[in-house]
């Protein structure tokens, strides 16, 4: 695998492979990866020549200083885990070459960027597509990977990319997930064993939901259940449980089939987000 931690060499690198008509998958990830971001991996693979995964704690995307200070940082085993599913190309840029002073275009998302995630982490989906856009800029692939574990994230990615026109074609992985059902995600690893068994009461809400709903049960009410099996557990709390038109999140759906549940909360410090399509 060939690792780069510079912007300039990178792209002279990709160029030579362009060249060659090679086509190039990209996945973006902050690292401490997991078999959900190696499943992202695989997928580029099997559908390119050469896979260029980067690793880049983004910190304009986080709004709690403390977040962006505990996220896990395991660049030695991400190596590892990268070189045993076959990645060509590791990027890890600093801080320094993604941000050389602090930017000051601002990319916003009208009401995308305000709900559900938007409205407990302000700022962080303008983050998100600062950076994706400066890596798609930076790589130029043929198609880049994102996973349907973070919905809101992948909606704001491909409104970037249609808006602006950028010439990649963007591909959903569903959400990769623990024996228990725990969504896999880099935050896991900061859970203890008790928070780490607790922590599956995000799935448990969105089945739960799920199967009220095709009993027929308002949704209103199916908030106030899932709001009283978190109360149930000391340690655990609920940001949010919404039912949202899997097209643009924005509205509700008018049938079933359109609608994706989506949840976030804490357990201890930690905050975890899950969601489910109502076609799963
Ligand atoms: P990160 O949280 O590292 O995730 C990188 C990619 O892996 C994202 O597309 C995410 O949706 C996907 N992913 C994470 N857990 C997954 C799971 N359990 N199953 C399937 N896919 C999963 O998301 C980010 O980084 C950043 O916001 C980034 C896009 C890199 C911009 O900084």
């Amino acid at each position: 695998m060939e690792i780069f931690t510079e912007i300039t060499a990178l792209r002279a690198f990709l160029s030579s492979q362009k060249t060659s008509n090679k086509s190039i998958g990209f996945v973006p990830t902050m690292g401490a990866l997991h078999d959900g971001h190696l499943t992202l991996i695989k997928a580029s693979k099997q559908q390119n020549d050469l896979t260029v995964c980067s690793i880049f704690v983004n910190p304009t995307q986080f709004n709690n200083p403390n977040d962006l200070a505990n996220y896990p940082k395991t660049l030695e085993q991400d190596t590892r885990l990268l070189r045993s599913v076959g990645c060509e190309v590791l990027f890890c840029p600093s801080k320094e070459d993604i941000y050389p002073h602090p930017p000051v275009i601002r990319l916003s998302f009208g009401d995308l960027e305000h709900i559900m995630e938007g409205k407990f982490r302000p700022g962080h989906f303008s983050g998100v597509a600062q950076v994706v856009a400066k890596l798609l800029h930076i790589v130029e692939p043929d198609h880049a990977y994102f996973g349907q574990k973070d919905f809101q994230q992948l909606k704001i990615v491909e409104t970037l990319v249609s808006e602006l026109n950028f010439n990649v074609s963007i591909k959903h992985i569903p959400t990769q997930r623990e024996p228990d059902g725990l969504a896999m995600s880099s935050r896991n690893m900061r859970l203890n064993q008790t928070q780490r068994q607790q922590a599956v009461i995000f799935y448990k809400s969105l089945l739960l939901a799920k199967k009220r709903l095709s009993e027929g049960v308002s949704f209103d009410k199916i908030q106030e259940e899932v709001l009283a099996l978190f109360e149930t557990q000391p340690g655990v709390k609920l940001e949010y449980l919404e039912i949202a038109d899997v097209a643009n999140l924005t509205s509700k759906p008018r049938v079933t089939a359109d609608a994706v549940l989506l949840i976030a909360g804490y357990v201890g410090e930690v905050r975890l987000i899950d969601n489910l399509l109502l076609t799963e």
